[in-house]
């Protein structure tokens, strides 16, 4: 397949290498003007990959995008008339809230959404290491896209597997939110890596962002037990103890933060049932107190 992918921070370019490695023919497209990018994947030679080429991406199968929600809008928007009728558009990106503001535009191709927990780290502009093994799950976002699901998880699943299809995506995305909303505003204000969250006054207030968390994902008609999204939020902290979370690490480099995306769509749908959040409120405060001293 022709595959592009939008935004070639970590994981869009671990997709790249991996993509390309199974025999697709891969090219990225960047804000930059670069008309191409070496890539090395964990110190094996170097990858060059065309980039920004009208020509490759009028010619595209499938385009992943890989940016961060409150950039997908304006990365999307320049390009949607120079896809194929047909083009797949995949979206992959922590938080939930930012392709329903892109869907009425792109009702005329497949949509679906690939959420993943591999662990990837964009060392400088062309290294990019693969650090931890995770898994994908693809799924729809609109009914063009149930037909070619399965071909779709197959080519991406041979490229980087495990990837599995999920009929119930939503589900999918309220866990991973689920546990967003738990570690990354914490280890942010903390100023401290994951596994630094197992401290016992910590995890009193995960517990009760997981009771809030869970009344407000039941009301939005998803499954949520709070004893058990506390349990997998203490798992996650354990397995990424030594990681500094993506929040973190948007803050600690002058980046704007996913809050508007994580927490801010918590509190979004809980303020839509009528539901009080008042420890989720704290946090979203508090980072957005923390943004407003970044200059970006
Ligand atoms: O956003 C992140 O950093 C990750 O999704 C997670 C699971 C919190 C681990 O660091």
């Amino acid at each position: 397949m022709n595959i592009c992918i939008l935004g070639a921070g970590a994981i869009g370019s671990l997709w790249a290498c991996y993509l390309h490695n199974a025999g697709h023919t891969v090219s990225l497209w960047t804000r930059g003007s670069e008309a191409s990018i070496s890539l090395s994947l964990d110190e094996r030679p170097p990858l060059v990959f065309p980039c920004n080429q009208e020509s490759q991406l009028s010619d595209t199968d499938v385009l992943l995008v890989t940016v961060k929600a409150w950039q997908v809008e304006s990365a999307i928007h320049p390009i949607i008339s120079l896809l194929k009728p047909h083009c797949s558009i995949i979206f992959s990106h922590n938080g939930m809230g930012a392709v329903e503001t892109v869907l009425p535009q792109i009702s005329d191709h497949p949509v679906y959404f690939a959420t993943t927990t591999h662990g990837a780290l964009r060392k400088d502009k062309n290294q990019i290491q693969h650090t931890g093994q995770g898994q994908t799950i693809i799924g729809s976002l609109n009914n063009l896209a149930d037909d070619q699901l399965d071909k779709l998880v197959e080519a991406f699943n041979l490229a980087l597997p495990p990837v599995h299809s999920d009929s119930n995506i939503g589900q999918a995305l309220w866990n991973k939110l689920a546990i967003n909303c738990c570690i990354n505003p914490l280890t942010t204000l903390k100023d401290c890596r994951n596994g630094e969250l197992a401290a016992k006054d910590t995890l009193e207030t995960i517990e009760t962002l997981c009771i809030e968390i869970a009344m407000v994902i039941n009301a939005e008609g998803y499954t949520c037990d709070k004893n058990k999204l506390f349990t997998r939020t203490k798992q996650v902290i354990e397995a990424t103890s030594a990681n500094f979370s993506s929040m973190h690490q948007d803050i600690h480099h002058n980046r704007p933060t996913e809050i508007d995306y994580i927490t801010g769509y918590l509190l979004q749908r809980a303020q839509a049932h009528n539901i009080d959040t008042p420890m989720n409120k704290k946090l979203f405060d508090q980072i957005k107190q923390k943004e407003a001293l970044n200059d970006h």
